[in-house]
């Protein structure tokens, strides 16, 4: 428990992974996209054709989830998925089996796990809330929609991956709603949660803010 842990929890596309990130790297800390893990398990499910509210399968692939991170490159049973489980329709199915409590207790262990070496940053919607409660720093990044919505349209095109505004506004709101609304880890910031809208900053801006809390806390 000497490992300290920082903890970016937000909707999507609000910046979180980008700011958790370039955190890490500064004070050289492990990185954790609990996100990645999630949609990594929703890739499996799809690839065995299992559906995607089979709770018992899923949960059960979720244990021995077959996955390494590499140098900002994700493996699944060593085929690199990095871009594909990127893509939208893989969030969509992520934040439907993220619902299931049985998918989720599966994954606690491997994210625990994660937190070895000098520190840790975790990046996703409940990384303060359940998995890491006694963090040191817990930040709660916000962005109005049409700043996520455009930041994630950005990105997409970026990477040369076809995408549609109106299309991406939609999954958004449709993913914010389950995320939000699930009983079991919902997202919603920790009680002693900074909360930082990032919708008219910078990336770098919002990186240096948590850095400034973290020498506070440190
Ligand atoms: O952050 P990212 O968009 O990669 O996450 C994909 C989906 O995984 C989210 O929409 C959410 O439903 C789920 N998730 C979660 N808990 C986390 C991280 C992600 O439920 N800690």
């Amino acid at each position: 428990k000497n490992c300290k842990v920082i903890t970016i929890d937000g909707p999507t596309a609000s910046g979180k992974g980008t700011v958790a990130h370039r955190v890490a790297k500064h004070l050289g800390f492990q990185y954790l996209d609990s996100g990645a893990l999630y949609r990594l398990t929703a890739l499996s499910a799809i690839n065995a054709q299992v559906a995607l509210d089979d709770e018992l399968s899923i949960a059960a692939m979720a244990r021995v989830l077959p996955c390494h991170f590499n140098h900002g490159h994700v493996y699944l049973a060593d085929k690199d998925v990095t871009d594909e489980v990127r893509a939208e329709q893989i969030g969509v199915a992520a934040s439907r089996i993220a619902v299931l409590p049985q998918v989720r207790q599966a994954l606690v262990d491997l994210q625990l796990s994660f937190r070895t070496g000098n520190g840790l940053v975790a990046d996703g919607r409940d990384m303060g809330t359940v998995i890491f409660p006694d963090a040191v720093l817990k930040v709660f990044l916000t962005a109005s929609a049409e700043a996520r919505a455009s930041r994630r349209y950005k990105q997409l095109k970026e990477k040369g991956i076809a995408a549609n505004m109106e299309d991406l506004v939609k999954d958004l709101i449709e993913r914010d709603a389950r995320d939000s609304s699930r009983t079991t880890a919902p997202l919603k910031p920790a009680p002693d949660a900074y909360v930082l809208d990032t919708s008219a900053m910078t990336a770098e801006q919002a990186v240096q803010q948590v850095l400034d809390w973290y020498a506070q806390v440190a």
